[in-house]
């Protein structure tokens, strides 16, 4: 039996963890953080995250073999294993500001495990995404000191979606396990893949070097992301030849060479690790004297931009070029559907520019308003957060569908046609609406990389 700590209650720790406990009930798991408030949350049933069956799993194994506190120093001198699943988000200051990953939540937790592990041997995964090498400089800050530990050093970067995360977990396409070149690094390993072995077929457990592992991660990432971007740049040549991405996407998807996922134009990728990732991988070329690659990599970014860029320009052109007075309902504010998460959403840029020409603006989520209000504190301008949609609908000139949730397909749009103004209009940024019914019912309707649907 082991003794299993994870640093950081968040997105990834917190599922993660549970599916662990789960699986392995013969050890003892615990999650740390400095955020209290999370950890309350994660006591209770009020999660502080949406994934739908997260709280079953949680509720199966907290208060027996899972566990949840605020005692950073008193875990980590208990833990055989430390699983670390701090932030890394993009660095807002100095040297590789915009594109570097901010390692100061990564290093602290380094030096807050030298100063306070007690245990003779000590494995520390790299559960975080992080650039390539980082292992490295771990090993060298947990070797710094007079610690009577033996650090190992192991990465197992995370590939759970946010939304589906307890069906990746359960059930992931691989398991990713990278140790160092040495016997000591290879015994740890396979007692990090022993753990995933409780319920991962071997033959998916994949065992590598450090640096490949790492360097895996922000691939994986950015060929996700790299897809989606070369089908929104081609929703915009749809649009102007009357192709329709819908069959273009299909027709290529078809190819098992390309293969049918990832390949839904949208106004945007979002989420906290796609934009991030890229920015990091072609930061990492640039250090490595690669600039060719490092542009190749940060246009994936730049079209994402482009293309949330023109869905609002779209807005603007078909509402006459003026939106000052308009209401615009936002429906979906969430980076994706079946999570609460807001983080680089394409909801914010789409709702700085709409408040930019003075329109008025009602966000409608089921699961996001808490994080919206926080993502758009700082946003002066008219901005109301609304419960019910068909009030958030009442009286609007145009409905802009951010977020694919499952509801927005089966909400009356007669009435909700009848309480707008006329004409109305509807911007289906995930094409995910029935256009020909809403067409009927008087929409103007402007889907992503197809011809529009117009009465005027
Ligand atoms: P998150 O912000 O939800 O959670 C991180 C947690 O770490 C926070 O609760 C924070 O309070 C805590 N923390 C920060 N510094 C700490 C410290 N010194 N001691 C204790 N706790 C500390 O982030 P996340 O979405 O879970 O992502 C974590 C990492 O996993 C990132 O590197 C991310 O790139 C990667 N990742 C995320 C996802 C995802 O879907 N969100 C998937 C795969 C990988
Ligand atoms: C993504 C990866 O899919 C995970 O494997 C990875 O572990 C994770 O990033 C991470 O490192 O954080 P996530 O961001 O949670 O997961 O969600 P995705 O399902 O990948 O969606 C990302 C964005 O792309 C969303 O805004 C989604 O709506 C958008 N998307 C996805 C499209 O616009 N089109 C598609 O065809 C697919």
């Amino acid at each position: 039996m082991s003794n299993i700590l994870c640093i950081g209650a968040g997105y990834v720790g917190g599922p993660t963890m549970a599916m662990i406990a789960k699986n392995c009930p013969e050890h003892s798991v615990t999650v740390v953080d400095i955020n209290q408030e999370r950890i309350e949350r994660w006591n209770s049933n009020d999660l502080p995250i949406f994934e739908p069956g997260l709280l079953e799993v949680v509720q199966q194994t907290r208060g027996k073999n899972l566990f949840f506190h605020t005692d950073i120093a008193g875990a980590i001198a208990e833990a055989d294993i430390i699983f670390v699943s701090v932030n890394t988000p993009t660095k807002k200051f100095g040297e590789g500001a915009g594109k570097a990953a901010d390692m100061q939540y990564w290093e602290k937790t380094s030096r807050d495990i030298l100063q306070n592990s007690r245990k003779p041997e000590v494995i520390v995964v790299e559960k975080s995404t992080l650039p390539v090498r980082t292992a490295e400089a771990m090993a060298r800050i947990l070797e710094s000191g007079n610690s009577s530990t033996r650090f190992s050093v192991v990465s197992n970067p995370e590939f759970l979606a946010e939304g589906t995360a307890i069906q990746d977990l359960a059930n992931p396409d691989r398991v990713l396990i990278g140790g160092e070149e040495n016997e000591n690094g290879h015994k740890a390993a396979k007692t990090v893949a022993e753990l995933y072995a409780h319920w991962v077929p071997r033959e998916r457990i994949l065992l590598t070097s450090v640096w490949s592992s790492e360097l895996s991660k922000l691939v994986a990432n950015a060929m996700l992301a790299q897809r989606i971007s070369s089908v929104n740049s081609i929703s915009a040549l749809c649009e102007r030849t009357e192709a329709d991405i819908t069959e273009v996407s299909r027709a290529i998807g078809m190819d098992t060479r390309i293969g049918a996922k990832f390949l839904q134009a949208s106004v945007g990728f979002g989420g906290s690790c796609f934009r991030k990732d890229i920015l990091h991988l072609s930061y990492l070329c640039e250090y490595y004297g690669l600039p060719e690659v490092a542009d190749y990599w940060a246009s994936v970014v730049r079209i994402n931009e482009w293309q949330t860029d023109r869905f609002f320009q779209n807005i603007l052109h078909e509402l006459f070029n003026t939106l000052a007075g308009k209401t615009i309902t936002m429906l979906g504010f969430a980076f994706k559907q079946d999570t609460g998460d807001t983080r680089d959403s394409p909801a914010i840029p789409l709702c700085e520019k709409l408040v930019g020409e003075n329109a008025r603006v009602r966000i409608h989520d089921p699961k996001a308003l808490e994080n919206a209000r926080i993502e758009l504190k700082n946003l002066k301008g008219d901005v109301s957060f609304v419960e019910d949609v068909y009030e958030a609908a009442d009286g609007a000139h145009a409905l802009a569908l951010v977020t694919q949730w499952d509801e927005y397909r089966e909400l009356d749009y007669e009435k909700i046609h009848q309480a707008m103004a006329e004409p109305a209009f509807i911007f289906d940024g995930r094409n995910h609406l029935d256009h020909d019914k809403l067409y009927e019912i008087g929409f103007n309707v402007f889907p992503l990389g197809k011809s529009p649907l117009k009465h005027i």
